[in-house]
């Protein structure tokens, strides 16, 4: 994580390499520093082999003569195979890379070396639209080839088909939307992002959505003073379950609890045998009524975590406490988020695909193509709650009150791995966001700290088979790790 915590679309990407020109910052700085970066990274992972630098006509290309000229500057065994006609910035890398001796070789004369590593520098953001003819043939060469490809800034032919498959890009300046979203991201293999010296200012632009990352989380995470009490610290009242449905707001209260609550209530169905920690406080109902949550002393509320038939009742007891609010599972109903809305409460959502599918009347599979989009739809409808649409990688959306012109906040999770798509790894997330609510933090905060604390756990206790009380388990290194 880098200063810099915007998701980037190309265009702009392009405005803030304008906007860093305008500054007066010259772009052959920044071309400098992209090439350079590329190439110590490529070292990192891929020392020892030889290298083929695959350089396209465009700044991509760019950047990739200067990899090369750094490349051979420092030892390595290298070979440039380049497009003709470098215009600008592009054509004086060529200029500095020809002054250092090497030869430079057209595209079409690269062959798969063993033992070789590839930096694939043919298109970068510049791209418009699918590769065809000759280039889609050497896309199709160099993944073929089965050798490791380290991409600069994007793997060439991204967004479209056919795209080279990277086992390493770094991403320059800023992540780009291919670097986040599958099935593009799939292509990027692990993902560096490197800064190569634009100015704050050039890249600041509040209108794109924010990646959340260890510099802009740190400084939400509660402190605790030094006379802390387990009534001070934040009490969470977890409210779910529902005939065999036991686990779920177990999990809430254990994610509650590993993310520094002082004190976690579960109420639930009497006929529902849960068994939630032993540091929990039990409250068997016979029904969700109000008086009966009333009588629990929380400074936060989750709920709906596998209530069934019974979680629009919970979570309209709950609303009647007053209090800041998760959302979750069975409590996720129109009329629910419709009454949270008018009440105007601190409030969380949490669906996942299906369940924002169900909300917004819209196949979950579009859902999952354009996240981002259903999550800004979602707050848009129902505004002042947060919503945290979960999935790979989870986005947040929320409309602040008292400025429906404006269009929401948005932002995008950076942890998390695939590992964690399993049972009771929502519930967990639930817990934890209460748990920051309780702790004083707005929803907006608790939602994008809880999401990425949780997703941190998960990458702390990355395995296959990863279980969701092994993520909750792992919430305390995952703030250790924050603090550090
Ligand atoms: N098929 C073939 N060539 C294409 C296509 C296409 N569909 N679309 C664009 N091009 C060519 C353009 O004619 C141009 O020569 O690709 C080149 C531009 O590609 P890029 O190098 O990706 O674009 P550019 O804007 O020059 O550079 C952006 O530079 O800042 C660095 O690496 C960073 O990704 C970033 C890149």
């Amino acid at each position: 994580c880098i200063a810099n915590m915007y998701l980037y679309t190309a265009q702009a990407m392009r405005e803030a390499d304008q906007r860093a020109v305008a500054l007066g910052y010259p772009s052959l700085v920044l071309m400098e520093a992209a090439g350079k970066q590329a190439a110590s990274r490529l070292l990192q992972h891929f020392e020892g082999r030889s290298i083929a630098v695959l350089c396209g006509k465009g700044n991509n290309g760019g950047d990739g003569l200067v990899a090369a000229r750094w490349l051979a500057h420092w030892g390595h065994p290298v070979r440039v195979y380049a497009d003709e006609g470098h215009t600008g910035d592009a054509a004086i890398a060529r200029q500095a890379l020809q002054a250092h001796g090497l030869e430079i070789a057209p595209l079409s004369a690269w062959e798969p070396a063993p033992h070789s590593v590839l930096l694939d520098a043919l298109f970068g953001t510049g791209l418009r639209g699918p590769l065809g003819g000759f280039y889609a043939d050497l896309v199709e060469k160099v993944n073929q080839s089965g050798l490791p490809v380290v991409a600069v800034d994007l793997p060439s032919g991204l967004p479209y088909q056919p795209h080279i498959r990277a086992d390493l890009t770094v991403a320059l300046a800023g992540l780009k939307n291919e670097h986040l979203f599958y099935p593009h991201r799939a292509a990027c293999g692990r993902i560096v992002l490197e800064s190569i010296g634009m100015p704050p200012r050039a890249l600041h632009n509040p209108h794109l959505p924010e990646v959340l990352c260890k510099t802009a989380m740190r400084p939400l995470l509660p402190t605790r003073p030094g006379n802390a009490h387990k009534g001070s610290v934040g009490r969470v009242l977890v409210a779910g379950g529902y005939r065999n449905y036991t686990g779920a707001p177990s999990l809430a209260a254990l994610g509650a609890y590993r993310t520094g609550a002082g004190l976690v209530t579960v109420a639930y169905p009497a006929d529902c045998a849960i068994s939630p920690p032993p540091e929990a406080v039990r409250l068997p109902l016979l029904e969700w009524g109000h008086a009966e949550l009333q009588a629990v002393r929380a400074e936060a509320v989750a709920v709906g975590m596998g209530a069934g038939a019974g979680g629009v009742k919970a979570a309209l007891a709950a609303l009647q406490l007053g209090k800041p609010t998760v959302l979750d599972a069975d409590a996720l109903h129109k009329q629910v988020l419709s009454a949270y809305a008018k009440a105007g409460l601190p409030t969380v959502l949490t669906p996942h695909p299906g369940e924002a599918s169900r909300l917004l009347d819209i196949p979950s599979e579009q859902i999952a193509r354009a996240p981002l989009e259903a999550a800004q739809a979602l707050a848009e409808r129902y505004p002042g709650l947060v919503v945290v649409l979960k999935g790979g990688p989870t986005v947040l959306a929320w409309q602040p009150p008292g400025a429906p012109t404006s269009s929401p906040l948005l932002a995008v999770n950076s942890t998390g791995n695939p590992h964690m798509a399993s049972g009771g790894m929502g519930d967990v997330l639930s817990g934890v966001v209460a748990a920051l609510l309780a702790a004083g933090l707005s929803a907006w905060e608790a939602a994008r700290l809880g999401v990425y604390l949780h997703g941190l756990a998960g990458d702390l206790a990355r395995k296959p088979g990863l279980l969701a009380h092994e993520v909750a388990e792992a919430l305390p290194s995952a703030m250790k790790r924050l603090q550090l």
